[in-house]
C-alpha cells in the first residue's frame, strides 16, 4: 500500500473535464490496488491569471515541488490571447517546466490498429508499424535563450542556445529509453546551418560511446519532417532540441490518427514529474462533454509508472485498450458507440482491475 500526493493542474478549456475523467481512473486504481492517493488542485494558465493575475502562482510551484507527481490538463484559450507575452497562459506552462527542472519530455506516438482508419497515412505505410518516441529537450534552446526587441520594437529576436551539459543529459535519456525499445536513436538537428546544432551533434556522438549497443543516426529537421510521413516505421527514438521536438511531436501525433489519444511525460531534476496529454485546451469544445479523455488517462498511467506503480499503470493501459476495442468512440475518433468525456472516464475506470 502506498500513499501518494498528486497535484492536479486542470487548467483551461477542456482541461477540467479531461483531468476529472483521469482522476476518476486514478481513484479506481488506488481502490483496486489498495493505495491511498490524495489530489491537490492548483491553478495554472488562464484560470490562474483570472484569480491571481499571473499564469503561475507561487503556491502552485510549491505544491508541485512537494508532490509525488503532477497531472496537467491543458492551458490557454482565446480569452487570454490579448495578454502581454509575459502574462499569457503558456508562460505558466513554460514556467512550471523550468521550476521543476523538467528537461526531458517524452512523447510516444503509437497506432491503435482499430483506429488506423483515422490516420491520414496510407494503409500500406502504416502496415510497417508506427511506434515512435519523441524525446524532446524541454527547458533549453530557443524557448529560453536570450530574446528581445530593438529599433523601438521594429526588430525582434530569440536565440537558439545549448550547452554541452544540457545536450548530454537529454541524450542519455534518449539512449537509455532506446535500450528498452528497438535500440535506435535518430538525433534531429540542423547542423548544416546552425552552430548550436553542431555542438548538439558532437555531444550526442560523445554520449553514444557509452551505448555501443544502440544505433545512432543524425537527421536534419527538414528531412525528419518529410521522413515521418513517408515512412514512420524507420524511427524508434527521435531525439530533438526543444523547438524541433515541439514541431515534430505534433506531426508524429497526427500520423497516429488522433491527437486525443497521446500522453506525454516530462521528467527532470526533482522527484515530481509532470504528465499531460499532448493536445491543447480545445476551447471550441470546452464544457460540451465531448472531449477525448484517453490521452490524459494514459498520462495518468505514465504518472503511475513514474511513482513506481508499474502493475497499476499496466492495468490502466489495459482498461483503455478494452474500452477502444469494445468500440467506444468520442466524436474525434469517428464512427462507433458514441460516448462523452465523463462517461468515457467512468467506462475506463470500471475496467481497471488489480
Ligand atoms: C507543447 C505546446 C507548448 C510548447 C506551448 C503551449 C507553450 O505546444 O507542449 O507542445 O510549445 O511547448
Ligand atoms: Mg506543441
Amino acid at each position: 500500500m502506498s500513499k501518494k500526493n498528486i497535484v492536479v493542474l486542470a487548467g483551461d478549456g477542456i482541461g477540467p473535464e479531461i483531468t476529472s475523467a483521469a482522476v476518476n481512473v486514478l481513484k479506481k486504481t488506488a481502490e483496486a490496488f489498495g493505495h491511498e492517493f490524495t489530489f491537490d488542485y492548483k491553478l495554472l494558465g488562464g484560470c490562474a491569471i483570472d484569480k491571481f493575475g499571473v499564469p503561475l502562482p507561487d503556491e502552485t510551484v510549491t505544491a508541485c515541488k512537494a508532490s509525488d507527481g503532477v497531472l496537467l490538463g491543458a492551458v490557454g484559450g482565446p480569452k487570454w490571447d490579448g495578454m502581454p507575452a509575459d502574462l499569457r497562459p503558456e508562460k505558466g506552462l513554460l514556467g512550471i517546466r523550468k521550476a521543476l527542472g523538467l528537461f526531458a519530455n517524452l512523447r510516444p506516438a503509437v497506432i491503435y490498429p482499430e483506429l488506423a482508419a483515422a490516420s491520414p497515412l496510407k494503409e500500406e505505410v502504416l502496415a510497417r508499424g508506427v511506434n515512435v518516441m519523441v524525446v524532446r529537450e524541454l527547458i533549453g534552446g530557443i524557448y529560453f535563450g536570450p530574446r528581445g526587441t530593438k529599433d523601438d520594437g521594429k526588430t525582434a529576436y530569440d536565440t537558439e542556445i545549448y550547452s554541452e551539459n544540457e545536450v548530454r543529459r537529454i541524450a542519455k535519456v534518449a539512449f537509455d529509453l532506446a535500450r528498452g525499445r528497438r535500440k535506435k536513436v535518430t538525433s534531429v538537428d540542423k547542423a548544416n546551418v546552425l552552430l548550436s546544432s553542431r555542438l548538439w551533434r558532437r555531444v550526442v556522438e560523445e554520449v553514444h560511446k557509452d551505448y555501443p549497443d544502440v544505433e545512432l543516426n543524425h537527421i536534419y529537421v527538414d528531412n525528419a519532417a518529410m521522413q515521418l510521413v513517408r515512412d514512420p516505421s524507420q524511427f524508434d527514438v527521435l531525439l530533438c532540441p526543444n523547438m524541433f521536438g515541439d514541431i515534430l511531436s505534433d506531426e508524429a501525433s497526427q500520423i497516429t490518427g488522433s491527437i486525443g489519444l497521446l500522453p506525454s511525460s516530462s521528467l527532470g531534476t526533482e522527484k515530481a514529474g509532470l504528465f499531460e496529454p499532448i493536445h491543447g485546451s480545445a476551447p471550441d469544445i470546452a464544457g460540451k462533454d465531448v472531449a477525448n479523455p484517453v490521452a490524459t488517462i494514459l498520462a495518468a498511467a505514465m504518472l503511475l509508472d513514474n511513482m513506481g506503480l508499474n502493475a497499476e499503470a499496466r492495468a490502466v493501459e489495459r482498461a483503455v485498450s478494452e474500452f477502444i476495442s469494445e468500440g467506444w468512440r468520442t466524436p474525434d475518433l469517428g464512427e462507433g458507440k458514441r460516448v462523452g468525456c465523463a462517461e468515457a472516464g467512468r467506462l475506463i475506470a470500471g475496467r481497471v482491475h488489480a
